[in-house]
Order: structure tokens, then C-alpha cells, then sequence
């Protein structure tokens, strides 16, 4: 089944990720070629969530590539104030739009969206899942600033628990030859199981540790990421993550003279500010390249008809998925769809935990 939907950037295959990457570094030296592309053609921009760099991103991508955008970024400005729920916007907004990009709270919300949806759908970020258009991001940067995604000593520090941005670029760079991962965090935020589970599948080295300090010395590449407040519980629970990891220009003494450091943003006292005058401090030019980016997804989606993924197929299942966070919890309509990991185990359809 080919869909034209992003998910993950797990759906897109290496040679059409390349080739996102290709034309992004195309567009960027030569813009002007680009700026009718998509002339007559609308993105519309459903932000269930806050968003600076997202949002403003998709809609400059569409502008430069001569598109028009319309959307909400505060849904209680939507009749999502008055309860509608996600199926009916999204059939409502799909027949308004060509191109759909959107953030929303729940895991698996992208996927629901996609199903209700006659026009391609972009996660832009699905609760503590995956956020695909940040690893884009991510390997673009990597691209252009080491000249290489492979052999890449790749050490990520964190919330790698809820950090979505994480688990998105652990599953992208875990395909490309000889990288290995430094997953720093604290007990209470380590990785996921199942993408553990894709490291291991991917035949790929990575360790565990708690010490940014001890872990600096050898990376290629340092990805910072945020304590985030809105994916705790409890402000007791966050208040003894926050500032235990802590980038600043001693411990940036220890690294590599050509380690890169990258943040998705926002950043809130994980990096010093005097570390953002230290060439190695890639994270705002990251930005920039994010926006290249989403210009090559979205010509691509809108441009190219076999720029299409193989999704599973979904089957029915009676058991209703556990995770808390999960868009089936809130869409009470949607139906339990599973399909069956490597290891027998069946996985959620939408947000990808194990449902038994
Ligand atoms: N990196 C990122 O997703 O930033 P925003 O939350 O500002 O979109």
C-alpha cells in the first residue's frame, strides 16, 4: 500500500531520503529556480501544540516555493473549542488544502490524521513520538556541516524518554553504515525500549551512560535536547530532571575541534549562551536548514507522483492499546490497529507501544 503521507522519516526509503537531501542543498543555492513551484497550491498548518520553528518553517517553505498557507495555531481559536473532533477536522481541512502539516499532543495523531485524509499529512510532531520534519532537519545540518552520516560517533542528551526529536534521528542515522549512539540521561529519562529494540535490529553499537562530562570526549556530533515541562506528569517529577545536564564552555574544552552540537529548540538552560559564539554551536543554523528542507518535502509530495511510502497494513484488534498518551485514549471513534513486531509482540498502530 503507497501513501503519500510522512509519519517517520522511517517511511521514506535511503535513496528518496537522499534524495529529499539533494534537492533541499539544490534549493538552497539556487532559490529563484524554485519560487513557483508550487504556484496555486495551499498548506494548511494544524497546531494542536505550540510551535516557533515548525510552524513558521512550513509556512516560509510554501511562501518561497510560491504556495499560499491557512490553519490555526491554537486550536481553541478552531471549533476544536467546541469539541469537534479530529477525524472531522482533518476531513473538513483536506478538502480545503493540498498539503497538510501538523503538531498535535497525542502519540499516534499523525497517523489518525492520515487516515481521514485525501491530501498528504505531515507529522509535525506527535506528542513524545516522532517528529520526522526535525530529523530532516537534523541529517541536513549533518550533511552540510560534517560532510558525511556515516562513521558518525553520535551522543544525544537528555529527555531521551519523551524526546521525540530523539527518536526520530536514533532511527534515521541507525541505517546509515558505522554510526554508534552515546544515549545520555538520567535513569528516569532513558530511551524507549522499542527503539532500543531498532538499534539492536540495525545492528548498531550504542551504551548508556550518565555522565555528559565523561561522553563529551569522544563524539562527533552532541545532540542537546530540552527537559520538557509539558511531558511530565507533575511539576515535582520535572523539577528533578531539570538542569542535571548542563552544556557550557568547559565541558565544550573536552570535545573534538570539529564535534558539532545541535539542538532542536527551543533550548531552555541546557546550553550555556556563551557556548552559542563557539563555531562548533550548529543549532541555529539548523534552523535554517529546516526550512530547506520542508521546501524539498513539500515540492516532493506535491510535485513528484511516485514520491509514495509502503505503510503496513493495518489489521483489527480487540485489546484497546495502554499507553496513556496515546491518540486512541482521547479518539474514542478510532479503531485498535496493530500490526506485529520482530519479536511476535503486537504493536500499536498509532503510537507504536506494545500493545500485548
Ligand atoms: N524544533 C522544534 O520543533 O521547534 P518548535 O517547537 O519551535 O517547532
Amino acid at each position: 500500500m503507497k501513501e503519500k503521507h510522512i509519519i517517520d522519516l522511517e517511511n521514506l526509503s535511503r535513496s528518496q531520503l537522499e534524495k529529499v537531501i539533494s534537492l533541499s542543498e539544490e534549493i538552497m543555492k539556487n532559490p529563484e529556480e524554485y519560487q513557483h513551484a508550487c504556484d496555486g497550491k495551499i498548506l494548511a498548518t494544524l497546531f494542536y501544540e505550540p510551535s516557533t520553528r515548525t510552524q513558521m518553517s512550513f509556512q516560509t517553505a510554501m511562501i518561497r516555493l510560491g504556495g499560499q498557507t491557512i490553519g490555526f495555531d491554537n486550536p481553541m481559536n478552531s471549533s476544536v473549542s467546541k469539541g469537534e473532533n479530529l477525524k472531522d477536522t482533518i476531513t473538513i481541512v483536506s478538502g480545503y488544502a493540498d498539503i497538510i502539516a501538523m503538531r498535535h499532543p497525542a502519540e499516534g495523531s499523525a497517523k489518525a490524521a492520515s487516515m481521514f485524509s485525501t491530501v498528504p499529512v505531515i507529522n509535525g510532531g506527535d506528542g513524545g513520538h516522532f517528529h520526522p520534519t526535525q530529523t530532516l532537519t537534523d541529517v541536513i545540518t549533518l550533511s552540510n556541516e560534517k560532510g558525511r552520516l556515516t562513521d558518525l560517533t553520535i551522543g544525544l542528551c537528555g529527555d531521551l524518554l519523551n524526546g521525540r526529536t530523539v527518536h526520530s534521528l536514533i532511527k534515521t542515522m541507525s541505517h546509515f553504515e558505522n554510526n554508534k549512539f552515546v544515549l545520555i540521561s538520567t535513569k528516569a529519562l532513558t530511551i524507549p525500549q522499542y527503539i532500543k529494540d531498532s538499534l539492536k535490529k540495525a545492528g548498531c553499537e550504542y551504551k548508556e551512560v550518565r555522565s555528559l562530562k565523561e561522553a563529551i570526549p569522544e563524539l562527533d556530533v552532541l545532540y542537546m535536547t530540552r527537559i520538557q515541562q509539558e511531558r511530565f506528569a507533575t511539576q515535582k517529577e520535572y523539577e528533578e530532571q531539570k538542569g542535571i545536564f548542563v552544556l557550557d564552555t568547559a565541558k565544550m574544552a573536552l570535545a573534538k575541534k570539529d564535534m558539532v552540537v545541535l539542538h532542536p529548540l527551543p533550548r531552555v538552560d541546557e546550553i550555556d549562551v556563551k557556548v552559542d559564539d563557539d563555531p562548533r554551536a550548529c543549532y541555529f543554523k539548523q534552523a535554517v536548514y529546516g526550512m530547506y528542507g520542508r521546501m524539498a518535502l513539500i515540492y516532493l509530495l506535491l510535485n513528484d507522483k511516485d514520491f509514495a511510502f509502503d505503510y503496513y497494513k493495518p489489521q483489527l484488534t480487540n485489546s484497546r492499546c495502554r499507553n496513556r498518551n496515546c491518540i486512541t485514549t482521547t479518539e474514542n471513534y478510532l479503531k485498535s490497529h496493530c500490526h506485529y513486531g520482530n519479536d511476535g509482540h503486537l504493536i500499536c498502530n498509532y503510537c507504536d507501544h506494545i500493545i500485548e
